[in-house]
């Protein structure tokens, strides 16, 4: 009796199956994460997140010089001053990194800079905190978040990502930009940023985790519940409304169904941060000989292209060429 195919036809051998595929990722929609230190003196490796470290203003330098040669062209920079205070958003450390990259790389480099105050705050909030200490104060976090992303375009970043979630900053931003004469400089809003348990090596490396001393504990008075995707939809048509040009959902995997959805809804271009406690699970499951880490790595990009991004923001960014021939 012949054997009766159907669907099987078309997953016979890799051909077809390379033929027949409907999404693909590239190397060219990925953005790698980059953390510069005030204060130390080389550099150090983060937990979970292999092949990223806390670098020194030398070493990103070097580290930047390495993944051009490799192909790897857009950055999302992360400052983390020496020194913190609880009134002003400390710009200067950052914006001089920044200038150091565009001066050496030039166009070369695409160089988006994260916006907050988690880094900089003696607390780890993402802004100013009231009298009383017990909620971050809008207004005065707006205004610091719209002078320290004037201060990285001023700089010369090509982008600038504010993370904070306060209401109303990307308005600001764009004004404060577009008063300076920075009307290109490009602004990603962390739109869809969740309350999420993944951000846990990310804090390490950017010394931004919410310490005690203030009634505050967390970030949930400011980011997205986890059980509100309704949430996220208004959060992120307020922010394309006041000039994001870019929307992200963050994390990725576990709010896919987010991503999913709006970007059906919004006619924007989506990106998705695949964060540092879902990028160092995988490497986890891989040292311990339990999931091959580049597959399943590529395994989740894929399913955020699926899912309607056109940028991927990953730690494993700079292997990426080496995954994808694999
Ligand atoms: C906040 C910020 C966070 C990340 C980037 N910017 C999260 C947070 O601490 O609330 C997380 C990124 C990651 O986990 O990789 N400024």
């Amino acid at each position: 009796m012949a054997e009766k195919l159907s669907l099987r036809r078309l997953r016979q051998n890799p051909h077809i199956i390379d033929l027949t595929r409907e999404v693909r990722v590239a190397v060219d929609q990925l953005i790698q994460p980059c953390f510069v230190v005030e204060g130390i003196t080389s550099k150090e490796a983060i937990p979970g997140l292999t092949g990223t470290f806390r670098e020194t203003p030398d070493s990103l330098l070097h580290q930047i010089e390495k993944d051009l040669e490799a192909g790897i062209k857009k950055f999302l920079l992360f400052g983390v001053p020496g020194s913190k205070n609880a009134k002003h958003a400390e710009p200067s450390f950052t914006a001089k990194q920044i200038a150091a990259v565009k001066k050496r790389f030039g166009n070369d480099v695409f160089l988006a800079v994260d916006v907050c105050l988690c880094s900089t705050t003696p607390h780890g909030q993402c802004g100013i905190l009231t009298a009383e200490g017990d909620h971050v104060d809008n207004a005065a976090t707006v205004t610091q978040l719209a002078e320290a992303a004037l201060a990285f375009a001023s700089a010369g970043a090509d982008c600038v990502a504010p993370s904070d979630m306060m209401d109303g900053r990307i308005r600001a931003i764009r004004e404060a930009l577009d008063g300076a004469g920075l009307e290109r400089t490009i602004l990603m809003s962390y739109a869809a940023k969740f309350h999420s348990r993944f951000y846990g090596p990310f804090r390490i490396a950017a010394d931004s985790a919410p310490k005690g001393g203030t009634p505050l504990k967390d970030r949930a008075t400011y980011q997205i519940d986890p059980a509100c995707p309704r949430d996220a939809l208004a959060s992120s048509l307020r922010d394309a409304e006041e000039g994001a040009d870019i929307l992200m959902v963050k994390p990725g995997l576990p709010y896919l169904d987010v991503l999913a959805d709006l970007s059906r809804r919004i006619n924007k271009p989506w990106a998705v941060y695949e964060v540092s406690g879902e990028f160092a699970g995988i490497e986890l499951m891989a040292a311990q000989g339990l999931v091959n880490g580049p597959a399943a790595h590529l395994e989740s990009w894929t399913a955020f292209v699926r899912a309607g991004a056109s940028i991927i923001i990953t730690y494993g960014a700079r292997y990426a060429q080496e995954w994808i021939k694999q």
